[in-house]
Parts: structure tokens; C-alpha cells; sequence
């Protein structure tokens, strides 16, 4: 099957040219102007930007928490993903008590249903030596990057003395640490003092896991990464203070990365102010405009790596059913902690949000170029989890995940153009400006317009290899 993309615009993380491109089964086979082929199908690109599939590193689909579950699945979100331009997303497997293998394998049969391309980095929730032992044999699995936490205590922390070992380890193996970087003891202690006077209410679930915390925590993860001699990529970066750091610390030559999210870019502590502030509970928070600032010229000039989304979807109402995608369905979401903001599911929607919020109010706004914005959503991740050029490039053998962008198509966002299966959207009523048109998985599309053509099941497993340093 041969499909000819005539007279886009291509964007790649360094480039942006006028070219046709020829797609040959799953691969891309050419890329040049005025392409002779005899294609089965053609489209015409004229005026529009074809851009690699963009790749999430960082949700969490299906995510067991508080007594509930993200409420997007190994299809869902997929779908909701491909609808946004996104054709990889990468999950993290809960460790369980019956090791690696067995975890692995949980979410490899949660993810038969994939309708994207996708892979697992692994949370290291647990550390001892029969663990540290067995941490190489994941590389097998293809599953070469480990989550460790500073903060969850009690529950999903590790202690410093077992990350830097966990460093070493990944070190010696090719490996990749990421860190979720804040005080763990800070929190806890406000946490209780806040409850105590009976401050409960959703704000409280910022105050007490303050910036510094973060800050501190970043530095202290570079700092360890430095001693280990091993590389370290820190997850959703919310504080201005932590793009200091990441500076500092790759101005000394500290093989460290950072990855942001969309909404650590747009909003602040007012957001959880507000009667419905639960719906912007994460963790870490929302900071201040100062820290948005911060971040964004941490983009703007190529301080941080990676643009994620941390997707962890909750229903708002849990208890009010919505139809999604033709059924009926309601899963208890933050109203769980009505009461009592301990209680409410930490975690946001995005995966669908992220490439078109991020056009028009980073590209279109003047924050980020073109070139960038594929840098960030695509080329970069590839490249840091190991599956460039395979995948985020637009290149002769490389996998034809494309997306033809339409950067005219206006819209006004939200919950009714979203399939993120919740019933809010962090976006509601913005206006856009760019928006993709069509979706190819390797060389199928899956979206064409408003029309869904992927299909449950289609998505592969991507075993990594070993990544690059950014
Ligand atoms: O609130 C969040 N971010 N939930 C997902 C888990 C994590 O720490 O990334
Ligand atoms: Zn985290
Ligand atoms: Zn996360």
C-alpha cells in the first residue's frame, strides 16, 4: 500500500521544508519534491504542516488510586491521544509485590486494547538487593526507564541512598532514572499540621507541597545523578526554581533533563481556589505566574527537553454519568475528597490537549518555534527513551507516524471536542488556532477530521533500547 503526501510543509525538530512524502506500508520510503510513484492514495497537503506523530512520555492510563482508577484506559486515551496528533504514549507500570516480570505483565495485557504505539518505563517503588538484582532484566523486557519518587512517604518514596544506587545501576546497564522531585518529609509534616486546623479544602493540597521542596529536590537529584555518573531525567517540572537548577546543573556539564507539562504552563494556585479547584489537583501543583513565566523561557531557550502531559484523568462528579463516545459512564473521581483534599485522585487530563493547546498558546503566542514545538512533543522524546529514528522523524525508514496539521483550522476547545473519557476540560472555551486534520499510525490513518478510523488493538509495544542525552 503506497500513500503519496503532496505539497506539505515539513516540520521536523531542526527543519522546515516544502516536500511531498511517500508512505510504503508502514514506512516512510521517500521524501522529496515532485515525487514519481503510482500511489494507491493520494492527499493533497498544499497549505498544510506535516509533523512526526507526536510521542508522550509521560501518562498514566488505567492507573489504580484512592479507591478508584484514571478514568482513561489503554484504548480511550489512545484514541483521545491519536485525536490531538499524538501516535506513541509511554506509561508507567506500578511495581507490584510479585516483581518485575509479573508487573510487566499486568499492564501489557491492560495495553491489549492499545490503539497507539506505545511502552512502559517502571516505577521503582520498592528497593532492596533482590530487586537491585533483577533491575538489567528489564532491559530484556524492553522497558528501559525507572521512576523513583522523593516524595509519597510510606507509599512510592524511595530513600536517597537507595536512588543513588538505583543511578549506579542504570548506569552500569544503559539505563535511564527519571525522578518525581519534591520533599516527601515537608509534605507530610504540613499535610498533618494543615488537617489538624482543619484546612481541607483544595488549595490546601498546594500549599503544603511548597515550590522549594521541588527545587531542592531537583537540585538533589542532579547532585546524586552527578556522583553516580549517571544520567537523570526529572518529570513534570512546575517550578521556575527547578528550570534554575536544571540550568545550573547542565551548565556543569550534569547529564540532567527536564520535562514539563502543559498545565504547569497555563495555571496557578488561583485555579485550586476556586469553588471547582479540584479539578486542577496534580502532583506536583499548580505555582505561580512568576513560575509559568519561568518555564516557558526555560523552552524558549531549550533549557528543558521534553513537553509531557502527566495524564491521570478523574471525572469531576464521579457520581453524574456522561456519554462517552455513545455509552454511558460514570467512575468516582474528585469528589472523593470532597472533604478533605487528601482524598481527591491526584492527576489531570491532557493527552489530547497537549499538541493543539501548546500550538496556538506556545507556537502561535511567539514562546516556541515549529521546529521546537517537534522538538518537544516528538523528536526529543524519541531520542531521550530510545526509539529515534524509528520514531519522532521524518525519514526514510523511519515509521510513517505522521500528522498533517491544518495551522488555520480555528476552534473553540473543551470537553465537547475532547474524547478524553472526564467530564471537564483543563482547556474549556479557549480558542485555538492549529489543530491536526489527519493522523497516520504507521502508514494507517487513524483520524481523518472528526471521523475516528484506528482500531482497538492495533497499537505495538515498542521495546526500547538505549537513549541519548540530551
Ligand atoms: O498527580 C499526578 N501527577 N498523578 C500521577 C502520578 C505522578 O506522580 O506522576
Ligand atoms: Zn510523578
Ligand atoms: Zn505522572
Amino acid at each position: 500500500m503506497k500513500t503519496l503526501i503532496q505539497n506539505g510543509t515539513l516540520v521536523t525538530a531542526s527543519e522546515t521544508f516544502t516536500s511531498d512524502i511517500l508512505i510504503e506500508d508502514e514506512k516512510i520510503a521517500r521524501i522529496g519534491l515532485n515525487l514519481e510513484a503510482h500511489p494507491d492514495h493520494r492527499v493533497d497537503a498544499s497549505g498544510k504542516l506535516i509533523l512526526p506523530g507526536g510521542i508522550d512520555p509521560h501518562v498514566h492510563l488505567d492507573l489504580k488510586m484512592f479507591d478508584t482508577v484514571s478514568s482513561d484506559d489503554h484504548y480511550t486515551g489512545h484514541k483521545a491521544a491519536a485525536f490531538g496528533g499524538t501516535t506513541t504514549a509511554m506509561d508507567f507500570v506500578a511495581l507490584e509485590d510479585k516483581g518485575f516480570d509479573y508487573s510487566v505483565d499486568v499492564w501489557m495485557k491492560m495495553a491489549e486494547k492499545a490503539a497507539i504505539d506505545y511502552s512502559f518505563h517502571m516505577n521503582l517503588t520498592r528497593f532492596d538487593e533482590k530487586i537491585a538484582k533483577e533491575i538489567p532484566s528489564l532491559m530484556k523486557m524492553g522497558v528501559q526507564t525507572l521512576k523513583v519518587f522523593t516524595a509519597y512517604n510510606g507509599r512510592l518514596r524511595l530513600d536517597d541512598g537507595s536512588i543513588f544506587k538505583a543511578l549506579q545501576i542504570a548506569r552500569d546497564n544503559g539505563m535511564l532514572v527519571m525522578a518525581h522531585c519534591e520533599n516527601g518529609d515537608v509534605i507530610e509534616t504540613l499535610t498533618a499540621q494543615a488537617l489538624a486546623e482543619g484546612r481541607a479544602s483544595p488549595i490546601w493540597h498546594a500549599l503544603t507541597r511548597p515550590a522549594w521542596g521541588a527545587v531542592e529536590s531537583t537540585l538533589r537529584m542532579a547532585a546524586m545523578a552527578e556522583q553516580a555518573d549517571a544520567p537523570v531525567y526529572i518529570v513534570h517540572m512546575n517550578a521556575g526554581g527547578e528550570v534554575d537548577m536544571l540550568q545550573y546543573a547542565r551548565e556543569h556539564g550534569i547529564k540532567v533533563m527536564g520535562e514539563t507539562c502543559p498545565q504547569y504552563l497555563f495555571f496557578t494556585l488561583e485555579h485550586l481556589a476556586r469553588p471547582d479547584g479540584a479539578k486542577w489537583i496534580c502532583s506536583p501543583p499548580m505555582r505561580t505566574e512568576a513560575d509559568n513565566a519561568r518555564l516557558w523561557e526555560g523552552l524558549t531557550q531549550n533549557i528543558l527537553q521534553t513537553i509531557g502531559t502527566d495524564h491521570c484523568p478523574f471525572f469531576y462528579n464521579g457520581t453524574r454519568p456522561i456519554v462517552h463516545e455513545g455509552n454511558e459512564i460514570a467512575i468516582p473521581g474528585k469528589e472523593l475528597g470532597r472533604d478533605d483534599f487528601t482524598k481527591i485522585p491526584n492527576g489531570l487530563p491532557g493527552i489530547q490537549d497537549r499538541m493543539p493547546i501548546l500550538w496556538t498558546h506556545g507556537v502561535n503566542a511567539g514562546y516556541i518555534t515549529p521546529n521546537q514545538f517537534v522538538a518537544y512533543t516528538s523528536t526529543n522524546p524519541a531520542k531521550i527513551f530510545g526509539l529515534y529514528p524509528k520514531k519522532g522523524a521524518l525519514l526514510p525508514g523511519s515509521d510513517a507516524d505522521v500528522v498533517i496539521w491544518d495551522p488555520q483550522k480555528k476552534i473553540k476547545y473543551g470537553v465537547a471536542q475532547s474524547h478524553q473519557r472526564t467530564d471537564y476540560n483543563l482547556y474549556e472555551g479557549w480558542d485555538l488556532q492549529g489543530y491536526p486534520e489527519k493522523v497516520f499510525l504507521r502508514g494507517r490513518m487513524i483520524v481523518d477530521g472528526d471521523e475516528w478510523k484506528g482500531r482497538r488493538g492495533d497499537g505495538k509495544f515498542l521495546k526500547r533500547g538505549e537513549g541519548e542525552i540530551l
